[in-house]
C-alpha cells in the first residue's frame, strides 16, 4: 500500500535567506531594524490618525487600515525569520506552518483589497468632490472594510485547507524564509492538480482584478484633472495620487513580477530577494511613503507634540 512506507512529517526545515554564515549576524540586525522601524513607523499611523480629529476621513482611516495590515503582515514572517536566524536548527512545526501561510495569505490580500478601497476613495474624491461625503459615508467606508476582511478570509481559508489535505513524505527542507505555498507545493507527495488550478483561477483574480480596479480608477483621475487643468489641482492630485501610486507599483510591481512573468531562470535567490522586498520592504516603506509630504500627517504630528508639551509643563507648573 502507498501509505504504508509514508512518514508523517511534524515540522519543516526552514532554509532562510541564501547567505555565508559571516554575514548572518549583519543581515540579522539589518532585519531586525527593517522590523522595528517598520513597527514603530506603522504604530506611529495607526495612533496618529486615532488620535488627531482632523485625520478622521475616508482616506486615513484606509490608511490606518493598511498600516495595520503592514504591520501584521511584516510580524507573520519577520519574527520567526530573525528567531531561525539565531537557531542552529530551523524548523517550525507543521501546523504553525499552515498558520503562517494563512495569516500571510490573509494580510497580502488585504492589503491588495484595502489599496483597491483606497483607489476608489481619491477616485471619487476627484471626479465627484461635491458629492464626495455623501457617496463616501461612514457605512461605505466600513462596508468596503468588513468585505475585504470577508473576501480575505475565504480566499486564506481555501488555500490552507487545500494545502492541509497534502501529505508530506520524506523532504521537509524549504528552501526559503517562510512557508509560502509554492514551497510546500514542491515538497508535497500527493496530487496537487487541484491546489494549482485554484491558485492559478484564484490568483490570477486576486491580482488582475485589483489592479485593474485600481489602474482604471488612477487613470479617471489623470483625465478628469487634464479635462479642467489648473495649477493647483494638479499639484494636490499629483501629491496624494503620486504616494498612492508609488505604493501601489510597489506593491504589485514584485507580485506581478514574481507571479505573473516565471522566467525560465527563476533561481531560488531571485524569488527570495523578490519576496524580502514585498515581505519587509514594502510594509516599512508605507507610512513613510504616505506621510513624508504629506501636510496633514505633519499638522496632526504638531498639535500632538505641542499638546503634550503644553500638557507636560502645566504638569510641571502644578
Ligand atoms: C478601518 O476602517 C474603518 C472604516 O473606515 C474604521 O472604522 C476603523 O477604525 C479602521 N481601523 C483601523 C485600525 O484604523
Amino acid at each position: 500500500m502507498k501509505m504504508g512506507n509514508q512518514t508523517v512529517i511534524s515540522e519543516f526545515i526552514l532554509l532562510g535567506l541564501p547567505m555565508d554564515s559571516d554575514q548572518q549576524n549583519l543581515f540579522c540586525a539589518l532585519f531586525l531594524a527593517m522590523y522595528v522601524t517598520t513597527i514603530l513607523g506603522n504604530l506611529l499611523i495607526i495612533v496618529l490618525i486615532r488620535l488627531d480629529s482632523h485625520l478622521h476621513t475616508p482616506m486615513y482611516l484606509f490608511l490606518s487600515n493598511l498600516s495595520f495590515s503592514d504591520l501584521c503582515f511584516s510580524s507573520v514572517t519577520m519574527p520567526k525569520l530573525l528567531q531561525n536566524m539565531q537557531s542552529q536548527v530551523p524548523s517550525i512545526p507543521y501546523a504553525g506552518c499552515l498558520t503562517q501561510m494563512y495569516f500571510f495569505l490573509f494580510f497580502g490580500n488585504l492589503e491588495s483589497f484595502l489599496l483597491v478601497a483606497m483607489a476608489y476613495d481619491r477616485y471619487v474624491a476627484t471626479c465627484f468632490p461635491l458629492h464626495y461625503t455623501a457617496i463616501m459615508s461612514p457605512m461605505l467606508c466600513l462596508s468596503l472594510v468588513v468585505l475585504s476582511w470577508i473576501l480575505t478570509t475565504f480566499i486564506s481559508l481555501l488555500h490552507t485547507l487545500l494545502m492541509a489535505r497534502l501529505s508530506f513524505c520524506a523532504n521537509n527542507v524549504i528552501p526559503h524564509f517562510f512557508c509560502n505555498i509554492p514551497a510546500l507545493l514542491k515538497l508535497a507527495c500527493s496530487d496537487i492538480q487541484i491546489n494549482e488550478m485554484v491558485i492559478f483561477i484564484l490568483g490570477g483574480l486576486i491580482i488582475i482584478v485589483p489592479f485593474l480596479l485600481i489602474f482604471s480608477s488612477y487613470a479617471r483621475i489623470v483625465s478628469s484633472i487634464l479635462k479642467v487643468p489648473s495649477a493647483r489641482g494638479i499639484c494636490k492630485a499629483f501629491s496624494t495620487c503620486g504616494s498612492h501610486l508609488s505604493v501601489v507599483s510597489l506593491f504589485y510591481g514584485t507580485i506581478i513580477g514574481l507571479y505573473l512573468c516565471p522566467s525560465a531562470n527563476n533561481s531560488t535567490v531571485k524569488e527570495t530577494v523578490m519576496a524580502v522586498r514585498y515581505t519587509v520592504i514594502t510594509p516599512m516603506l508605507n507610512p513613510f511613503i504616505y506621510s513624508l509630504r504629506n501636510q496633514d500627517i505633519k499638522g496632526a504630528l504638531g498639535r500632538i507634540f505641542s499638546k503634550w508639551t503644553v500638557q507636560l509643563s502645566l504638569g510641571q507648573g502644578l
